[in-house]
């Protein structure tokens, strides 16, 4: 008989950490699995021997990928492996990526935080991978997407762009498919913890919601560099904070917009007092709410108040009806009325 050692790790999100080691017994396993695990009940569910296969620690995965093992916890390891085998085998560099709340919610990490998580051509790619590899597994209703450190990102990176020519940009149409985030269909939550500068600030604005910790910093400082913004700032920031405030933002280069004025102008939903594992707990959170109700619901939900960006009202309006009526072919809608009217919570099946 051979042992199968499970080193699990508590994260629990309100910030208590610990320690834990189970042992399992396995007749049929000759290898180790060592591993981490995130998860908010980690420990009565190590009493009871389950282990949240979906909460995998993803750099850990890495690490001891669980291909490599003859054999599997349990039948819930299996179904988990299954969802971060493809996060696992994508090896980033730049970012750090996680599945919570059951592989319900996505989270991504900038994590360059020597150079304050500036977005190097390599971080973006592996963000935009990441928020397409979140977008391709069903179980995943919403993203989070924040930054490690004292920073959510200062910017492109500046050391990486600053040769490049008129025709380097153009030619391979320099942070275009950064455009990918806002084209996603999975809603999206910024957590913002620290700068969020140039291209950091349009990375936030990009996402569909934004939560602001108390040291939350925007701001589009391109002129300084010679440089405008260029993933949206211009278009995105003045429906947000109005034309004089972004003008002066823009134009100046400085005046910077901390967390409390942005919450008063509506650039974010509002700011979450505490420090940065609060403030991403608090993200999760609103993330899982939403994946809790109908993928399809949700998805167009989103369509139609982003028509709002693209439509004049009465175009935005005929959108909003087409997209409402069609809410009526879903089980989910049948199901969501069922509930209300027989007073029980709703078993959505996303279709
Ligand atoms: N690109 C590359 N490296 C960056 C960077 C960036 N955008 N922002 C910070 N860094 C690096 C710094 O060079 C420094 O590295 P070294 O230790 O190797 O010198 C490290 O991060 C720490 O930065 P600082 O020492 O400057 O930290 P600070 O606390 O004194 O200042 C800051 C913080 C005010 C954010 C300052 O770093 C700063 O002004 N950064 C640049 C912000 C900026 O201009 N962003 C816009 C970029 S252009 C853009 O984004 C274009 C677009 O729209 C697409």
């Amino acid at each position: 008989m051979e042992t199968l050692i499970l080193i699990l790790k508590t994260y629990v999100t309100a910030g208590l950490r610990g320690e834990l080691a189970a042992t399992k017994t396995f007749s049929h396993s000759k290898r180790f699995i060592l591993t981490s695990v995130k998860c908010g009940s980690a420990g009565v569910r190590i009493h009871e021997n389950f282990i949240p296969a979906t909460s995998w620690n993803i750099k850990t995965c890495r690490r001891f990928h669980p291909s490599r093992c003859q054999a599997y916890a349990d039948q819930d390891v299996n179904q988990g492996t299954k969802l971060h085998e493809k996060l696992a085998e994508k090896n980033y560099d730049s970012i750090d990526v996680d599945l919570v709340e059951n592989g319900t919610v996505g989270v991504i990490y900038l994590d360059r935080q020597k150079a304050l998580n500036a977005l190097s051509e390599a971080l973006m790619n592996e963000v935009v991978d990441a928020c397409q590899t979140f977008e391709s597994i069903e179980e995943v209703g919403a993203i989070v997407i924040t930054g490690k450190g004292k920073a959510f990102a200062a910017g492109a990176d500046i050391k990486e762009m600053k040769d490049k020519t008129f025709e380097d940009a153009h030619k391979s149409r320099l942070f275009s498919h950064w455009n990918a985030v806002a084209a996603l269909r999975k809603p999206t939550i910024a957590a913002v913890n620290g700068f969020a500068l140039g291209g950091g600030c349009e990375l936030a604005m990009a996402c569909d919601i934004i939560l602001a910790g108390e040291k939350a910093l925007f701001g589009q400082p391109e002129v300084k560099l010679g440089v405008i913004p260029g993933i949206g700032g211009t278009q995105r920031l003045i429906r947000e904070v109005g034309k004089s405030r972004a003008m002066e933002m823009i134009l100046t280069g400085k005046a910077f917009m901390n967390a409390e004025e942005a919450a008063q102008r509506g650039l974010v939903s509002r700011v979450v007092p505490g420090d940065n594992e609060t403030l991403v707990a608090e993200a999760i959170k609103v993330a899982k709410s939403i994946a809790e109700l109908s993928r399809p619901t949700i998805a167009m939900a989103k369509e139609a108040v982003n028509a709002a960006y693209e439509l004049g009202l009465s175009e935005g309006i005929k959108r909003e009806h087409s997209l409402f009526c069609a809410t009526f072919a879903l089980e989910d809608q049948k199901e969501g009325m069922a509930a209300f009217a027989e007073k029980r919570d709703p078993q959505f099946k996303h279709k």
